[in-house]
């Protein structure tokens, strides 16, 4: 059985739905722990609800971005796990922080990574006319949304499209598309060769 800690800080709909999955689809793994950087994280409910151990790590109360790294890290590496989930965990993470988890660290961002990486990026999508948009699982790497690509989703701008119809159309293919990642993973199915991820099987690793 592998142990996935998943890091939130807020809602964490993607958190539930690889919770759910988890446990409905019999995955090889459980979810040992939710992790928070907000006390006031809507998550943390869910999660205790489901039986799942939390945890907050509440970054105002450390002075440095190493401080609180190193505070979150004691704390993941207590629940032992093999994969450590970033689920709209809204902290960037230092290289040491990264460096720890390398190789079983993953993220989702709400684009179709390298465009757009950072905050805002269905306005910024919007800004920019693009056609397509969608989302990315990744490995995660010190360098913000960046790193070897799982899976991707890809959906249409459509006329009169605002940004919070455009996230909500994107969110939907997250909850496919991050429960797909992590299942490959503690499936051992991903392979990644000169900082490109081969889904071992051939599935596709794009959902259109
Ligand atoms: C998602 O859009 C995710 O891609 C981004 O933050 C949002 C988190 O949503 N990183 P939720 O907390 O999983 O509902």
């Amino acid at each position: 059985m592998k142990r996935i800690v998943i890091l939130i800080s807020g809602r964490g709909s993607n958190m539930q739905a690889i919770v759910q999955q988890c446990a409905e689809r019999r995955w090889p793994a459980k979810v040992v722990a939710v992790i928070s950087n907000r006390p006031d994280a809507k998550g943390l409910a869910y999660a205790r609800e489901r039986g799942i151990e939390t945890a907050v790590v509440d970054h105002k109360a450390y002075g440095t971005r190493e401080a609180f790294d190193a505070a979150l890290a004691a704390v993941v590496d207590a629940c032992e796990p093999d994969l450590v989930v970033l689920a709209g965990f809204m902290r960037i993470l230092g290289t040491a922080f990264v460096q720890r988890y390398e190789g079983r660290l993953l993220n989702i961002h709400p684009s179709l990574l390298p465009a757009f990486p950072g905050l805002h990026t269905h306005r910024r999508a919007l800004d920019a006319g693009c056609k397509l948009v969608g989302a990315t699982v990744h490995f995660v790497t010190p360098e913000l949304d960046h790193g070897p690509i799982v899976l991707q989703s890809a959906v249409p701008v459509l006329p009169g499209d605002d940004e919070d119809a455009l996230a909500s159309r994107v969110l939907a293919t997250e909850h496919v598309i991050y429960p797909l990642a992590v299942r490959w993973f503690v499936e051992d199915r991903l392979a990644i060769e000169h900082g490109i991820v081969r889904q071992l099987d051939g599935a596709s690793q794009v959902l259109m």
